[in-house]
């Protein structure tokens, strides 16, 4: 199908023929030119978006399959849908499903569901769940989280987007702030960084939840710089990038122990002055509130380019 950046079917301008794409489980897929593809997509998506959408996908169904909470990746998924002209079958609690409770198989529920729509989005509770769904499903799949250890990647796609619409990517130097080892949002993300040169990555955490070894020792192939850190104040003012993720009070109950790693005004101070810092969200204590108002303070964009992200990838698998 040809997009058109016209909210009626009138091309002024249209996006590139997409490359390959099935499928999107982990973030390893996407090589350098794919992810130029993309974010050249998702700036046409926010010119579309500013004249209100395009009816290009009109007769197109995506399927919003999440088995765990979420408010932005659905929102955005289901926005980005309707945002092309298409429309939305949704559910936010398909755990509750009675085929779930009734024991049914991801995998029955993924081919009936395939047969009802033309793209699936999926948040699942099992790491692994997504690719379960992809192996069977007769349309693309987009994983949407999985798991505790597995990924997210069209967090890492926004998030690596956000940061490429102000600096390049080559050369970046970032910190991963948090509970790293069920950190899927800064799993998925350390992959894309890993594509680019000369990146140096900070990981800052307690040592119970550094970040596992299958992301160190690919890094290491990749030959990228990393650190392994357990104190903000030794690299925040270091960095390009602060990426602050939460550490979960069921793992660390004690609000004091979390405050440890988290952004304050104090830790503002020692920033550099161009420093960008990115959340995922939803924070709990580890970002301070006042933080909302600092320049450097990109997370609210960060969410919001979820739209057009999301618009552009939905384009480049509903028209292979
Ligand atoms: N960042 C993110 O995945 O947020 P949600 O859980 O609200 O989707």
């Amino acid at each position: 199908m040809q997009l058109t950046e016209q909210a009626t079917t009138l091309s002024s301008s249209s996006a590139p023929p997409s490359m390959s794409l099935r499928h999107v489980v982990e973030s390893q897929q996407f090589t350098v030119p794919l992810l130029m593809e993309l974010f050249d997509r998702a700036r046409l998506m926010e010119r579309i978006v500013a004249r209100g959408g395009t009816l290009d996908y009109q007769n197109r169904i995506l399927a919003s399959l999440f088995y765990q909470p979420s408010t932005r990746t659905r929102f955005s998924f289901e926005a980005a849908m309707h945002r092309l002209g298409g429309r939305v079958l949704s559910t936010e609690h398909a755990r509750a499903f009675s085929s779930e409770i009734e024991s049914e198989q991801v995998e029955d529920s993924i081919r009936i569901i395939g047969s009802y729509s033309d793209v699936i989005v999926i948040r699942h509770h099992e790491e692994g769940g997504a690719r379960r769904a992809a192996a069977v499903s007769p349309v693309p799949v987009i994983n949407a989280g999985d798991g505790d250890g597995g990924q997210h990647p069209t967090q890492a796609l926004l998030d690596l987007f956000t940061i490429y619409h102000e600096r390049p990517i080559e050369g970046l130097s970032v910190a991963f702030i948090g509970e790293l080892d069920r950190g899927r949002t800064v799993r998925s993300l350390a992959y894309l960084l890993a594509k680019f040169d000369r990146v140096k990555i900070y990981f800052v955490s307690p040592p119970e939840m550094q970040m596992k070894p299958d992301i160190l020792q690919y890094l290491d192939r990749h030959n990228v710089k990393y650190e392994l850190e357990s104190s903000i104040d030794r690299v925040v003012g270091e960095v390009d990038v602060v990426y602050q993720t939460r550490i979960r009070p069921d793992r660390v109950s004690n609000v004091a122990s979390r405050m440890r790693y988290a952004i304050d005004s104090s830790v503002l101070g020692k920033l550099k002055s161009n420093a960008m810092i990115l959340h995922p969200l939803p924070r709990t204590v580890e970002l301070d509130k006042t933080v909302d108002s600092d320049p450097r303070a990109f997370y609210f964009k960060q969410a919001a380019n979820g739209l057009c992200v999301r618009m552009a990838l939905l384009t480049m698998l509903l028209d292979r």
